[in-house]
């Protein structure tokens, strides 16, 4: 059966998960403000929650309709076809999002919106009673500028969450922002990978899960396992193929430091508990020790920062002895994340690149000074 979906991301980084969907062999359709639409079949629908890095969740879309009132919502819903995916068991939890739409009560389009599934249910199936007993159905009715979209969440608990981030220092990164980061770096397994502020390691951890094409989803679970029209058999299929994906081979060195002892001892749970351990160097040290072996290394970090911290004399010393090295270390790539505004300031030098990017709700800016680029394998 063919599926639309739709995989939702941070802004800024939805070419980045275009380009992953691609790569699964999957037919992109659009891609706009935090949304990448794309068609598929259950193998693909069950690989994008599997493989995507950078996706928040990957939800069906069961119809799209121009709603202006509760009535054309009613109506709306009461036409899409609800018993080809849930059971009368199941437990119906609907959300709702509403933007420049005449329809803005949330609660009010949640319980309209509910009301039509189980009336449609109801007369399509002849069932009676709605025991909410079994598994969750997650749906989205989503408003922009009145044309209406009804999603079924396959994720369940978001992307980000992996399962393998249990410790965290005070301002983590999102686990899809980091993996976003890496995918649009010159970094590659061939390369040396550093990050001198690595705090719980989000970069490190997600840098070596890439090289090693170890899915992000591999432990963990998703709601679409208990759907009644998805086939378990397929998924186990699915899931062996990804295990035979990963790479056993060599990757380049990766190095997490942080001048904080206890943050690379979180650092190393955390990487113990994402299975590569193995393949980082955890160091406590200072930024400015850090010294490059290698002949084209690759800086991802995310250093401290704070409007009010940056008043501070430390803080600008940190940034300015930071751009020391950018400046002097001109065969490697830097990529440096912070909501500092003007950190090229700081650096006292301009970024081949600057990106707006959005950790949660934190709006920050990723600062790219290119070194040589990567030979890429053709
Ligand atoms: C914004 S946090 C990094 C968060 C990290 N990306 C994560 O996902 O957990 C900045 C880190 O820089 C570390 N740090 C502060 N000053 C440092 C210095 N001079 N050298 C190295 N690390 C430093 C802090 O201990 C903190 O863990």
């Amino acid at each position: 059966m063919a599926l639309e979906c739709v995989a939702t991301t941070a802004f800024g980084i939805e070419a980045v998960c275009r380009r992953e969907l691609e790569a699964l062999g999957v037919s992109v359709k659009e891609t706009k403000n935090g949304r990448v639409y794309f068609t598929t079949d259950h193998s693909g629908m069950m690989r994008a929650n599997l493989h995507l890095c950078t996706a928040e969740r990957v939800h069906i879309v069961l119809g799209r309709a121009f709603v202006r009132s509760f009535d054309e919502l009613f109506a709306f819903v009461g036409k899409l076809p609800v018993e080809r995916y849930f059971r009368p068991e199941g437990k119906f939890i609907v959300n709702a999002k509403s933007v420049k739409s005449t329809l803005f009560s949330l609660r009010d389009i949640q319980s309209v919106g509910k009301k039509a599934v189980l009336e449609n249910l109801r007369s399509k199936l002849s069932v009676s009673a709605f025991p909410e007993t079994a598994e969750p159905y997650r749906i989205l009715l989503t408003f922009e500028k009145d044309e209406s979209e009804f999603w079924l969440d396959t994720s369940g608990a978001p992307l980000h969450k992996r399962g393998y981030r249990e410790d965290t220092g005070e301002a983590p990164i999102k686990e899809t922002l980091a993996a976003a980061i890496v995918l649009l770096s010159f970094y590659d397994r061939t390369r040396a990978l550093y990050d001198p502020f690595t705090g719980s390691g989000t970069i490190p951890i997600e840098a070596a899960r890439i090289a090693r094409n170890i899915p992000p989803g591999l432990d963990r679970t998703f709601d679409f396992e208990a759907f009644p029209f998805v086939d378990d058999k397929l998924y186990q299929e699915v899931k062996r193929q990804a295990y035979t994906g990963i790479h056993h081979g060599d990757i380049g060195p990766i190095r997490a430091a942080d001048i904080d002892a206890k943050m690379i001892e979180k650092t190393r749970k955390n990487a113990e508990r994402a299975g590569v351990a193995e393949d980082i160097d955890f160091v406590s040290e200072d930024f400015r020790a850090m010294a490059f072996a290698d002949p084209h290394p690759v800086v991802i970090t995310n250093p401290p920062y704070g409007e009010r911290l940056m008043q501070a004399e430390d803080f600008r010393r940190l940034y300015r002895d930071l751009g020391d090295i950018i400046r002097r270390e001109k065969n490697a790539s830097f990529y440096i994340l912070t909501p500092v505004a003007n950190a090229e300031g700081f650096f006292k030098k301009k970024a081949s690149r600057t990106r707006v990017l959005f950790n949660g709700p934190i709006k920050t800016r990723l600062y790219q000074y290119f070194g040589p680029p990567p030979k890429r394998e053709s």
